[in-house]
């Protein structure tokens, strides 16, 4: 109680204090209506870098600990806050793995109106999405990339104080959501971290100084903890790309592979693999980093890199080559354009819970999902649509989503009768050196 009461009224907590705080609850020794006092006094008071530091230390101390980046050298470790259509991990992973980056990712599946890599990797045939530890550092030293689902043994405190904010409203809290992002990664021993922290209407942080704040927060507890830690600030205002749901996902990340994809997760991919070849030593500048990038993605070496991942975790390869073989949605849809004119808004939120209706996504924790469910943007912010034009399709297995779910799609377009303005993807980029405070 004192410790509830210490921060009630604004006190800083010692690292101690916090420990106490969360091995107990961690051990059942505290309540869960104690720990939900503590959440909603750190939600209104907030906590200092060193609390914030201290939280994500005893938090990342709660469970079993691995040592993914002691598994090989120059390996990096990426993590996004989540958006709509966001398939980067599949195109960015074997893309520096093919320039000597090495990944050892830890996965989740997606909730609410974000997307998950497991579920996205669960849509290739026979793909293993959970890797026993030897297996799985094996495969980081030998092909030097590896994605298995998150081990509820890492940070047991974090998933526990998680469900707890969950239904207590204390979610939304930078110091919190910082340290349980944090925690994971110091407790899979991550020693160089590329943070892709979203911001806009289909993120965790809607606005731009929340998600700096975010940013600034989790660079500094990586700094804190002697974790090399860099964070870019990035737009997910409208969906990245044009494929939202997983199977469609899968066939975009491959084309972009292939030389092929959007420009915004292009250039998004670039810039993260920039930033892991730094990290790595591999490049020198950032400049000659995406040059090297590009020239893997031309020569076919990260779309090579792509089938020998898929293959080594038992999938079929050969979806590289015949996207066919991911499966064929029964139920196709169009949604055209109301007005002419151009293309001024494309709500990444509405378009994410379209996404949900036709069953790409869960609404709760566990829930199945529809692999072949999704939507492909014909059109997005920036382009002229004619009357009538076709803005974009919709894909289900169970043709009783298609009606409401155009319906809620519908409403995600706003149009104007000039070019907007063009919105950068790349909003902003601290690392731990730079780090004010
Ligand atoms: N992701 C996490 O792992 N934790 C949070 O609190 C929010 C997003």
């Amino acid at each position: 109680m004192e410790i509830i009461r210490k921060k009630r009224d604004g006190g800083t907590l010692s690292p101690e204090e916090i420990s106490f705080f969360v091995q107990g609850y961690n051990r059942d020794e505290i309540p869960d209506y104690q720990a939900a006092a503590w959440l909603m006094a750190v939600y209104f008071r907030g906590m200092e870098a060193a609390e914030t530091a201290a939280l994500t230390l005893a938090m990342a101390d709660s469970g079993e600990k691995a040592d993914l980046a002691a598994a090989a050298e120059k390996t990096v470790d990426k993590h996004s806050t989540g958006g709509v259509g966001d398939k980067t991990t599949l195109v960015l992973l074997p893309l520096v793995a093919a320039a000597g980056v090495r990944t050892a990712k830890l996965s989740g599946r997606g909730l609410g109106h974000t997307g998950g890599t497991v579920d996205k990797l669960s849509c290739i045939p026979g793909f293993r999405t959970e890797l026993g530890s030897g297996e799985f550092l094996a495969q980081v030293r030998d092909l030097g990339v590896a994605v298995t689902g998150q081990s509820p043994k890492l940070a047991p405190a974090d998933g526990k104080l998680y469900a707890l904010r969950d239904v207590t409203a204390t979610v939304d809290c930078i110091p919190l959501i910082a340290s349980s992002i944090m925690s994971k990664k110091i407790a899979s021993g991550a020693r160089n971290i590329v943070l892709d922290v979203k911001t806009g209407s289909g993120a965790f942080m809607r606005q731009r100084e929340s998600a700096l704040a975010l940013a600034e927060t989790m660079v500094a507890i990586g700094r804190d903890l002697g974790r090399r830690t860099v964070a870019l600030i990035t737009a997910m205002d409208q969906p990245l790309g044009r494929a939202v749901g997983n199977h469609l996902e899968v066939i975009e990340a491959i084309e972009t592979l292939r030389g092929r994809g959007p420009a915004d997760l292009v250039e998004l991919c670039l810039r993260l693999g920039a930033e892991m070849m730094l990290l790595a030593g591999l490049a020198r500048s950032g400049e000659e980093a995406c040059a090297r990038l590009a020239e893997k993605l031309k020569s076919g070496e990260a779309l090579d890199m792509m089938r020998r991942w898929i293959f080594r975790q038992g999938g079929d390869a050969r979806v590289v080559d015949e996207p066919e073989l991911l499966g064929t949605p029964p139920f196709r849809a169009e949604l055209t354009s109301p007005a002419a004119g151009w293309l001024a808004r494309l709500d990444a939120l509405t378009v994410g819970q379209a996404s949900v209706l036709l069953g790409a996504g869960r609404a709760k924790k566990g829930e199945e999902v529809d692999l072949l469910a999704g939507i492909l943007l014909l059109k997005k912010t920036g382009d002229r649509v004619r009357k009538g034009e076709v803005l974009a399709e919709i894909f289900c297995s169970d043709g009783a989503r298609i009606a409401p779910a155009l319906e809620m799609l519908a409403g995600a377009y706003g149009f104007a009768p000039e070019a907007p303005a063009a919105m950068p993807l790349l909003l902003d980029r601290i690392d731990w050196l730079s780090l004010r405070s």
